[in-house]
């Protein structure tokens, strides 16, 4: 089976709607000029969700959240829902990322009940999985990674695993310029793949995008693709710059 490439951009704390819609207008020239089958998703703050989703309106461009909640409404002061994320045309959403768990205290019982929440809507979950360091050179990346992914997957009902999205991001490679080696990273994908057969079953699995991110660049892009069980990236730094944001949608198989 041919998994179709996401090439996903998390802007992080970064851009005003403005500035936003800026990029927006500068990606969208240049990938007029790109002959891609890949799947772009930017994922801009949440303030500036509503321009982004204007601005590519009518683009192959896909606008994501870098967060959401478990619950729809009611007394949960800063936080965002699935439907009022839907309500904007936003279609995809990131849960778990490592700085969420390590900075805001999300723990994998929290990630889980993000995800049954976004399976319930209509948006496409990304979700983020990744060893630290001190995890890595302890040897526990297999442990961490396992641990992680089941529990995230913890009462997903079958019929949903073709809407998951899986990200390997390991955190001692998040915006430090060290990026795994692709050999490295297409380990943990396959071991991903590998629990994602045990839950769901070999064909089901098979179908998974499994992204890889972790300092990202134009020019490690095509080398990380080119592994077999890596289907995609998402971009921290290098997103927030349409030409290189630009040069790795390019990359992509
Ligand atoms: P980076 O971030 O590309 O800046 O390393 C990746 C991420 O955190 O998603």
């Amino acid at each position: 089976m041919t998994r179709k490439p996401i090439v996903a951009g998390n802007w992080k704390l970064n851009k005003t709607p403005a500035e936003a819609r800026q990029f927006i207008i500068a990606l969208k020239n240049k990938v007029a000029g790109i002959d891609t089958r890949a799947e772009i998703l930017v994922c801009p703050p949440h303030v500036a969700l509503d321009a982004v989703v204007d601005a590519a309106r009518d683009t192959k461009i896909a606008v994501g959240s870098q967060n959401t909640f478990w619950e729809e409404s009611g007394a949960f002061t800063g936080e965002t829902s699935t439907g009022m994320l839907e309500s904007l045309g936003v279609t995809h959403t990131l849960i778990g990322h490592s700085e969420r768990r390590a900075l805001f205290g999300e723990t994998d019982d929290m990630v889980a009940r993000k995800l049954r929440k976004v399976l319930e809507s209509n948006l496409t979950p990304l979700v983020c999985v990744g060893e630290t360091l001190e995890e890595r050179e302890g040897e526990l990346t297999e442990q961490v990674i396992t641990r992680q992914v089941t529990a995230a997957l913890e009462g997903t009902a079958h019929e949903h695993a073709g809407r998951l999205v899986l990200a390997y991001e390991p955190v001692w490679a998040i915006g430090t310029g060290r990026t795994a080696s692709p050999e490295m990273a297409n380990d943990v994908h396959t071991l991903i793949r590998r629990i994602l057969r045990g839950i769901f079953g070999d064909s089901a699995a098979e179908g998974i995008r499994i992204l890889y991110g972790g300092s990202v660049k134009p020019d490690n892009a095509s080398t990380l693709m080119a592994e077999s069980d890596i289907d995609g990236v998402l971009v921290g730094g290098a997103s927030l710059d349409p030409g290189s944001f630009a040069e790795i949608i390019r990359a992509a198989p």
